[in-house]
């Protein structure tokens, strides 16, 4: 994009040629072919890329499910901008950081309270990673009791996040998938049969991916328990139980939140995520190096923990994600949180209602039930009567501004689309999503060749999903993507 000579900044000549000042051996046969443009194009180029995005800072968010899209407070961005939090240095002495140590001590304070457990870690960078703690936990708890050759196998249901099964199965187990019964609830029937000597644990979502809330949940800790396996709670859909219902009430002896769903920080796709994995205090000892203790005087970081799984990122976590959650829990305070999830709740009730109005959609399972906080919708139907796919429906909802993202894995509901509204979205918008998805399904009976070959109005047309299921064209460096897909 550039022109040669062109410059944004103009660097003064050295008084020393610089042949003289550097070694032979560091110097550059030829320059780096750096962009030469001026200021004026290079902000033109980040404002115009800036324009391309949809996200929740930009339209109604409501079509990524599963995600809890809500408005992260832009106040929360500036204490985290403050300098007394971003010129810290993570190697500086603990005494001259005791600010930000509290911080941590006191959210994890928080999250005690909010789910019942004995302790947190504050270390995982998402949900996945929490998990991955929790189930590395729960292996190291057996091998310290000799149980673990004996237990190899984890439990979990088809509408829990995939990450359960995924972090189970990398961590070594063996995993078993429970399906729903004809409500649509993971089957205890199925758990009863899976559960023995053989089971480790128990990774459940409630409510799960389709936004019903398991009202069996204790019996299904308990029948776990009986085996003597361990039971983690995926608290990640915790948007619409906060204050209302508690993992360790529920018998849970593990469980996680993703700060950056529930407790409004930015995403992972859009910023660093952070998860928090709880425990009871019989797993304390294996949580995560460090630990932030608070001694009556000072706060500290604790390394010194021999049953510990260990260190599982560098040094204290998505700090400034700490920060931002701390600073909307307590801005919410207990009854704010409460009612945070009760708009939730209704907002989404309210978008399942003007949804279910619509030609071609429907909610398989538990007809006519409330859900809590997302639906897992349907499109079956449209898809037969017209040959449009929910995926193109998602597509060209961005061409009216909004956001769409897949996040049905596994396949299940056919023709699927999860919505979740959260508490960040007026009456108004709701009504506006919904007269989008009824406008686009109109146009998917009327007029399908525009819904099929949507996007219209987006910079990239659409991106070919078959690639990001095939290991062979992943390619983390744009090195790797040189030579894996280009072959250069
Ligand atoms: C219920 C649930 N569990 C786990 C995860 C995984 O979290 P992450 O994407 O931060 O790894 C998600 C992601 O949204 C989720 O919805």
């Amino acid at each position: 994009m550039g022109s040669p000579g062109e410059r944004g900044v103009l660097v003064p000549a050295p008084d020393v040629p610089l042949d003289d000042s550097l070694p032979d051996a560091l110097r550059r046969a030829a320059p780096p072919a750096l962009p030469e443009m001026s200021q004026p194009h290079v902000l033109r180029h980040y404002l115009r890329l800036s324009q391309e995005n949809l996200g929740v800072d930009l339209n109604i968010d409501v079509g990524q499910g599963t995600c809890t899209m809500k408005y992260s407070p832009k106040v929360n961005d500036q204490f985290v901008r403050d300098p007394k939090v971003a010129e810290l240095h993570p190697l500086q002495d603990e005494r001259t950081v005791q600010g930000v140590l509290e911080i941590m001590h006191r959210l994890e304070g928080l999250l005690r309270e909010i789910s019942g457990m004995a302790r947190f870690s504050l270390q995982p960078g998402a949900g996945s990673a929490a998990i991955y703690a929790n189930v590395s936990m729960i292996r190291a708890y057996f091998a310290a009791r000799g149980e673990a050759g004996q237990r190899d196998e984890v439990i979990t249901t088809i509408f829990s996040h995939p990450s359960n099964a995924a972090c189970a199965k990398t961590a070594g187990y063996k995993v078993i998938t429970l399906y729903p019964d004809a409500d649509g609830y993971p089957d205890i029937e199925a758990l009863k049969q899976a559960v023995g000597p053989r089971t480790a644990a128990l990774f459940i979502t409630n409510p799960e991916d389709t936004g019903l809330f398991n009202p069996r949940i204790e019996e299904f800790v308990r029948i776990v328990h009986d085996a003597g396996g361990l039971c983690a709670y995926d608290q990640a859909n915790a948007n619409g139980i906060l204050g209302i219902t508690r993992a360790r009430d529920a018998g849970f002896d593990l469980c996680h939140f993703n700060l950056h769903k529930t407790f409004s920080t930015p995403h992972a796709c859009g910023g660093p995520a952070a998860g928090a994995c709880g425990v009871t205090e019989e797993l304390a000892p294996y949580l995560p190096t460090p630990t932030v203790e608070f001694d009556g005087d000072r706060y500290h970081l604790d390394d010194d923990r021999p049953a510990s799984i260990g260190k599982i990122r560098p040094f204290y976590g998505v700090v400034p994600n700490l920060v931002r959650a701390y600073a909307w829990i307590m801005s919410m305070g207990g009854a704010g949180l409460r009612e945070a999830a009760e708009v939730a709740v209704l907002n989404n009730n309210y978008l399942m209602a003007k949804v279910l109005e619509i030609r071609g959609a429907s909610v398989p399972y538990a007809a006519g039930r409330p859900r809590i906080e997302q639906v897992r919708y349907s499109w079956e139907r449209l898809a037969e009567e017209t040959g449009v796919h929910s995926e193109d429906l998602g597509l060209r909802t961005a061409d009216f501004g909004t956001h769409y993202w897949t996040s049905h894995h596994p396949y299940v509901v056919p023709e699927p689309m999860t919505l979740e509204p959260t508490e960040s979205y007026s009456k108004a918008d709701l009504d506006e999503y919904a007269a989008i998805l009824a406008e686009v399904a109109r146009e998917a009976y009327e007029e399908p060749e525009t819904v099929r070959t949507a996007p219209h109005r987006s910079t990239v047309h659409r991106t070919r999903e078959d690639v990001l299921d095939d290991p062979a064209t992943w390619a983390v460096t744009w090195r790797a993507y040189r030579r894996k897909v280009l072959q250069k």
